[in-house]
């Protein structure tokens, strides 16, 4: 599909992909429209949320619809729209525990099942912000997208339960999906329960930063434009049907991001290890092979 002269709807605008993903579109002059979709879900402050939209709402082409993807008046709003960027979800790994996994059925599966219902009418492109921690505790590394699925979050489950929904959904309507497994994404606008937020704050607050056990845990930590690159890609010219991985290339421990914290500020940091959170995977690493020979996907920040 071309973007150019596409009307778009990014679902979870407001959030860290979503408006950053809203943001390269409309920098694009040759797409139409951008329809960002947010629930303003609870899950970290409404006023951040407002603060990533508000340079959006600024573009004529931008056009805001505050709803929630479970009873929003789906046909309707997918009328013109020619591809859908899916980021909205109840985020959060270690959080998705007890009570709260019913938010997380609901806003992660059966919001995703009812925007792919939507779409079958018009066959519309769904490019879906799937999680590199479906794989769970493999003790295979680098991940390859076609290795067993085990998440060890319920998190996890509901990221992978609706990336099968995306692929059922090629398969049987022919709706055209694409699901890209992020790999612990970071930078401007990072949500501020995730790692690289919680420290740089907590570091220039000069309050302790909390390390979920040793800290010897690796990520292969990718930088947002390069999440945008790949969803642009991924909507252009990926398979429909297809999964991806999308890694930034570097494994790196959280001891090692503190290391590099602390040289940046030229302090020392003070540092607290704390017990290893329930639904942490220890190492997580992409093999982008597949990414890189079908959309083109080369990471370019380190
Ligand atoms: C992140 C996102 O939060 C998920 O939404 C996403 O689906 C997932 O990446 C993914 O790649 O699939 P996570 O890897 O836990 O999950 O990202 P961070 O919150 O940035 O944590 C990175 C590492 O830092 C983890 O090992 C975590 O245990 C550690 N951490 C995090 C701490 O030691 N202390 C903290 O205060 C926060």
């Amino acid at each position: 599909m071309q973007l150019e002269h596409a009307i778009v709807l990014v679902t979870g605008a407001a959030g860290f992909l979503g408006s950053s993903i809203s943001e390269r579109l409309l920098a694009d002059p040759s797409v139409e429209e951008v329809v960002g979709l947010d629930a303003f879900l609870d899950y970290y402050p409404r006023d951040r949320k407002e603060a990533n939209l508000a340079p959006l709402r600024a573009d004529r082409r931008f056009r805001f619809v505050e709803a929630n993807l479970l009873d929003a008046d789906l046909p309707a709003l997918l009328g013109a729209v020619d591809g859908v960027f899916h980021q909205a979800a109840q985020a959060g790994v270690r959080a998705s525990w007890g009570a709260s996994f019913a938010i997380y059925t609901d806003c992660n599966i059966l919001a995703t099942q009812r925007l792919l219902e939507a779409c079958r009418a018009a066959r519309t492109r769904v490019v879906y912000a799937s999680s590199s921690s479906i794989y769970g505790e493999t003790r295979k590394i680098p991940m390859h997208e076609d290795d067993l699925p085990q998440p060890v979050s319920p998190y996890g489950v509901s990221k992978l339960a609706a990336e099968h929904l995306c692929v059922l959904y090629t398969k049987n309507f022919g709706v055209p999906t694409v699901s890209l497994r992020y790999f612990t994404v970071y930078g401007p606008r990072q949500r501020p329960d995730m790692a690289f937020h919680k420290f740089i704050r907590a570091a220039i607050e000069g309050r302790p930063i909390e390390i979920y056990g040793d800290g010897e845990q690796t990520r292969d930590f990718t930088f947002v434009s390069d999440a945008v690159d790949a969803n642009l890609a991924a909507m252009e010219r990926g398979r429909p049907g297809a999964v991806y991985n999308i890694g930034g290339g570097s494994r790196v421990s959280v001891n090692e991001v503190l290391a590099t914290l602390g040289e940046l500020l030229g302090r020392p940091l003070d540092i607290r290890n704390m017990a290893r959170a329930q639904g942490d995977v220890t190492h997580t690493y992409a093999d982008t092979t597949r990414a890189r020979g079908e959309i083109g996907f080369a990471p370019r920040v380190a």
